[in-house]
């Protein structure tokens, strides 16, 4: 079906795929600013904070910065998910050094810092920390990450440290018992919502990608769709590609609004 589905549309590759290359993203303007201010982030050592809905965008521009560092002058260890305890986060540093992890909880904690501390002293390479999914986290990994960022008591940060995740997040940040790591956060942004013009031309960029630079979906089909997922890429996304599959069919040759709102009441139903 889906062989057929290309083929009566002309695609060389399916649209709204998941599996872009940092060169063939969209940029939209939230896009643009995670980058910008990511990119800042990582080079001032300092700790940043990227919330957003689900599907916001937010792993694919940590992702994009990521993907441009200089691997001579940074290590990234990236943690995709939280839900490893404070252990878990000791023990992916240490192994991102290839330090055997010690059992003993306390000297693994310290294992990290030393490891981080002479990535930066010794080879001038600075560790970049990224913690997705950070909603997830437990207050003792977020004080021991706190703990991370300001070894030795000094004002300068051996590392740089992402926390990415939904908006709860920010709120569990300002908890008076994680004050004095809240304090040390140099970058706070929060991923809003594209534009309905830039859902427009988010949608076109995804179907340009899949060999289409046509007009193939109405206004008022993008539209519905960009008010249904409120902007947002990944729901836009599924949208814009249920809608495609009910105008394939209903043996349509373009995507209309009754295609879009049969893709709506397929998503929303279920
Ligand atoms: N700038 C972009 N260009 C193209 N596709 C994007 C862009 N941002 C997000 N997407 C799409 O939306 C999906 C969700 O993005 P993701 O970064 O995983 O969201 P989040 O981490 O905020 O939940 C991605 O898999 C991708 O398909
Ligand atoms: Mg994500």
């Amino acid at each position: 079906m889906i062989d057929k589905l290309q083929a009566h549309y002309g695609f060389t590759r399916m649209p709204f795929g998941r599996d872009l290359a940092p060169g063939m993203l969209h940029r939209h303007a939230a896009h643009n600013e995670a980058v910008a201010r990511i990119t800042w982030c990582v080079s001032e050592r300092s700790i940043g904070v990227i919330t957003g809905e689900v599907g916001a965008g937010k792993t694919v521009s940590v992702r994009t910065v990521l993907a441009g560092l200089d691997a001579s002058r940074h290590v990234v260890i990236y943690l995709p998910n939280p839900m490893i305890g404070v252990r878990g986060i000791h023990e992916t540093i240490v192994a991102t050094f290839g330090v055997t992890p010690d059992r003993s909880g306390s000297r693994l904690a310290a294992q990290a810092s030393a490891a981080l501390a002479a990535e930066r002293d010794e080879r001038g390479r600075t560790p970049v920390l990224v913690i997705d999914e950070a909603h997830l986290l437990r207050y003792e990994q977020l004080e021991n990450i706190r703990m991370l960022t300001n070894h030795n008591l000094d004002a300068d940060s051996p590392l740089a440290c992402l926390l990415v995740g939904q908006p709860t997040l920010r709120r569990t940040m300002k908890l008076a018992v994680l004050a004095a790591f809240e304090q040390r956060v140099a970058l706070r942004y929060t991923m809003p919502p594209m534009t309905g013009p830039e859902t427009a031309s988010y949608v076109s960029h995804h179907l340009k990608l899949a060999g289409r630079s046509d007009t193939l979906y109405s206004d008022d089909a993008v539209s519905l769709i960009h008010t249904t997922a409120r902007g947002y890429p990944r729901a836009v996304n599924n949208l814009a590609l249920q809608a495609l599959v009910a105008a394939y069919a209903s043996g349509k040759a373009t995507v209309d609004e009754q295609s879009a709102r049969a893709a709506v009441t397929e998503i929303t139903d279920t």
